[in-house]
């Protein structure tokens, strides 16, 4: 898969209360580093990485400020943001990173009163990365049932966590946090044709002292209601409510033979996790959380924020430290990188070792696939509490798919002016589809023709029903050629023809 490709999605989440999204198009990275969790040592397993370039084994607080750029496009934002990314097993044991669309979506949404800025030094991770089962019932109890079970901690943290499945002719969508597994590849083939989203909701209840603790979450708790609620006894302070969201590609793999499986060796979602160190100038961000509280939650319309451009952010790449350099996350590769066993549960999974820099031998020539993943059907996100703009904060956006070595071709760059504003279905129109994967090439892959490759002649941003659109608008009709050589290095040739169509 080290194929040039591009894609379209729409990312759809709508909240009810001030926010802002900060958009991190582009990674800097995926490399198996964990500050928190392995700080000093190579990572167990990967991670795709956003925002600030010093992202290292040992980063904290200063060095992140140090970095003289981000990948996010609010340029005082230095923080970093990492998530395990998803990848696609076939059925040898192959394995490819599924291509990421348009980076990272990190809302801080400004629930509860009197929400403080997270301080210097503060980090948190939320999910756990040995999970494998869900313990309550599926699909969860409307909010106003929620009895004493539903709001434990351990509850309200296996509730954190969202797959969406995205099918862009569904109107509405699913809700945020709606499954809280990874769909099968079965029902992704079947209901999802532009994809997967992976939602993640920080805690946002802080013990108003440290800013860390020892398993890096016992400092924070979650409201009663996940994103809402009240705060528990001891975790009075509210920090902004933090949500990342990332774009998986599955539709790429449809009809494929295979399964998707989380970095940390995880086929069922109940480990996905992820991690946040906060790099912003304290004051900073209390002005922003005071200030930037308008509901469209468009950093624009935050006058505090230096921007710059996505292509800007999208020139932003940590360096891969030395011991990470044979590493190859993105693949393809025999099983996953840094041969994570693929653990299917549902009993908790084993502590894999950090540290391991070798190549140990592959993993099992077929990966079990996991017994219990539940069906949950689409539902419309009607009642969910995040609903009152009717629609929310839709984001279009394209990102190329990453080259081996976690390395990223920059972010495609809007052609021409904006036109007239459009409608959402013409942007669903746009959504071509991406193409078929071909094999994952063991040695040198072929050249591959890739017809209809979305590429932009604009963007555009339009609010209607206080919902706030940012449309990429794409010319079709458009040849690519794309030749890729094995591991690390991949050339691209790209011929553009008949440019004179326009979706
Ligand atoms: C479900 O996961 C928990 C860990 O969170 C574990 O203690 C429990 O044994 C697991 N259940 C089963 C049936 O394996
Ligand atoms: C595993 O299967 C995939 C898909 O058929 C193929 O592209 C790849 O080359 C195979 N890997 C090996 C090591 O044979």
């Amino acid at each position: 898969m080290n194929l040039l490709s591009l894609y379209v999605a729409l990312a759809l989440a709508s909240f009810s209360s001030a926010f802002w999204r900060m958009e991190c198009h582009s990674p800097i990275g995926m490399a198996r580093i964990d500050p928190m969790v392995d700080p000093g040592e190579v990572s167990d397993h990967a991670h795709t990485i956003h925002g600030a370039k010093n992202f290292n084994f040992d980063s904290k607080y200063d060095d992140l400020m140090a970095s003289d750029c981000t990948s996010c496009r609010v340029t005082q934002d230095k923080s970093a943001y990492w998530t395990p990314p998803l990848n696609f097993m076939y059925p040898n044991g192959t394995t490819v990173a599924v291509p990421q669309v348009g980076g990272m979506l990190a809302y801080y949404l400004l629930y509860g009163d009197n929400v403080k800025a997270f301080p210097k030094g503060f980090v948190m991770l939320a999910g756990d990365k040995r999970q494998r089962n869900f313990t309550l019932p599926v699909p969860d109890p409307p909010k106003s049932n929620w009895g004493r079970e539903d709001s434990t901690q351990s509850a309200l943290a296996q509730k954190a966590l969202g797959f969406n499945c995205l099918n862009y002719n569904k109107n509405p969508p699913e809700a945020t946090l709606y499954r809280h597994f990874l769909p099968d590849k079965e029902y992704l083939d079947a209901n999802c044709p532009d994809g997967l989203r992976l939602e993640l909701m920080f805690p946002s209840c802080w013990n108003g002292e440290d800013t860390d603790s020892p398993n890096h979450k016992s400092h924070m708790a979650y409201p009663d209601q996940v994103m809402t609620g009240s705060c528990p006894d001891g975790f009075d302070t509210r920090v902004p409510s933090m949500l990342f969201e990332t774009i998986w590609a599955t539709d790429a793999f449809n009809g494929v033979d295979g399964q998707f499986v989380l970095a940390n060796g995880d086929p069922t979602g109940y480990g996905y996790h992820g991690d946040f160190m906060m790099g912003w100038d304290e004051g900073l961000l209390q002005q922003a959380v005071n200030t930037c509280t308008n509901p469209s939650g468009r950093i624009e319309d935050c006058p505090l924020f230096d921007l710059q451009t996505e292509a800007e952010g999208a020139m932003c790449t940590m360096d891969m430290p030395k011991q990470l350099k044979k590493d190859d996350c993105a693949g393809p590769r025999e099983g996953l990188c840094g041969n994570v066993p693929v653990q299917s549960g549902p009993a908790y999974a084993s502590e894999i070792s950090a540290g391991n820099t070798e190549v140990p031998p592959p993993p099992p020539s077929s990966a079990t696939s996991s017994a219990s993943i539940p069906v949950l059907t689409y539902s419309p996100g009607t009642n969910m509490p995040t609903d009152k703009y009717g629609g929310g904060v839709t984001v279009a956006n394209v990102k190329p798919e990453p080259t081996a070595g976690g390395e990223f071709y920059p972010a495609a760059e809007p052609m021409a002016p904006s036109p007239s504003s459009s409608s959402l279905s013409s942007a669903e129109s746009w959504a071509a589809p991406p193409p078929a994967p071909s094999p994952a090439p063991s040695q040198a892959p072929p050249e591959v023709q890739v017809e209809n490759r979305p590429s932009f002649i604009s963007t555009s941003i339009y609010t209607s029903n206080g919902a706030v659109y940012e449309i990429y608008i794409q010319q079709v009709d458009v040849t690519v050629t794309a030749t890729a050589t094995p591991i690390s290095r991949v050339k691209r040739h790209v011929h553009h023809h008949a440019h004179e169509h326009h979706a």
